[in-house]
């Protein structure tokens, strides 16, 4: 029997073959990108929010910058890369993608930028998938760059599974960082200016909606 990642994958539109080039690169190096599970479900849930301004936080290749702005006719994207070979490959797929127009790439590290870099003030949505523990941080200093009734989205809430075994068995290395994302997932859930679910698709997807005064 067929997964159903294969199943859905037949049924979608064939993805482009830079799309395609773009999963093969990520798979050969390493490069953590939003799975098709979690990507799927990102991109119906944006179609449904229809945002015209797209604020991420981690592009890695640029592979999900890409995704939403080919699902979505008129919204464009800023992105922010910290790491300069990432955010070198990701200028070169954003370039030959030909929506250069609509995505802006900033190298750097989100956590020093200044908002001067940011091109624009408010966004309609926020999509955070940088370091796993400094979800808060990047909140932080985000949100309020999050119009009221925007959406914040997080990636990777479930880290693979890490999340939901005790503390002594995460391995040593990582214990910090699933400790922070937890924190981060419990304050998250109860902040009284969002309304926010959980999302078990992908490797979980938080979905926090900006409520209006
Ligand atoms: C999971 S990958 C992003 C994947 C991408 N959103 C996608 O699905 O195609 C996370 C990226 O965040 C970057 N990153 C981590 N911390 C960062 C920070 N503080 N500022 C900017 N980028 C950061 C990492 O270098 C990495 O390339």
């Amino acid at each position: 029997m067929e997964d159903f990642e294969t199943y859905i994958s037949k049924l979608r539109e064939a993805d482009s073959p830079l799309v395609r080039e773009m999963e093969e690169f990520a798979a050969e190096q390493r490069i953590p990108i939003m799975d098709r599970s979690g990507i799927e479900t990102f991109i119906g849930l944006l179609r449904i929010q229809r945002p015209k301004l797209i604020l991420e936080i981690g592009s890695a290749i640029g592979y999900s910058a890409i995704r939403m702005v080919s699902a979505l006719k008129v919204a464009s994207v800023v992105t922010i890369e910290r790491d300069n070979e990432r955010y070198a490959k990701a200028v070169e797929y954003i370039n030959r993608s030909g929506f250069g127009d609509r995505i802006t790439i900033i190298e750097g590290d989100a956590l020093l930028l200044p908002d001067e870099s940011l091109p624009n003030l408010q966004y309609d949505a926020l999509f955070i998938d940088a370091a796993k523990g400094q979800y808060k941080r990047f909140f932080e200093k985000y949100s309020e760059h999050v119009a009221e009734g925007g959406i914040i989205y997080c990636d990777n809430m479930f880290m693979h599974g890490a999340v939901m075994i005790p503390d002594e068995e995460v391995p040593k290395r990582n214990r910090t960082m699933i400790r922070n994302l937890k924190e981060f997932t419990s304050w998250v859930m109860k902040h009284p200016n969002y309304e926010t679910s959980l999302l078990p698709v992908g490797d979980g997807i938080l979905v926090a909606v900006k409520k209006r005064d």
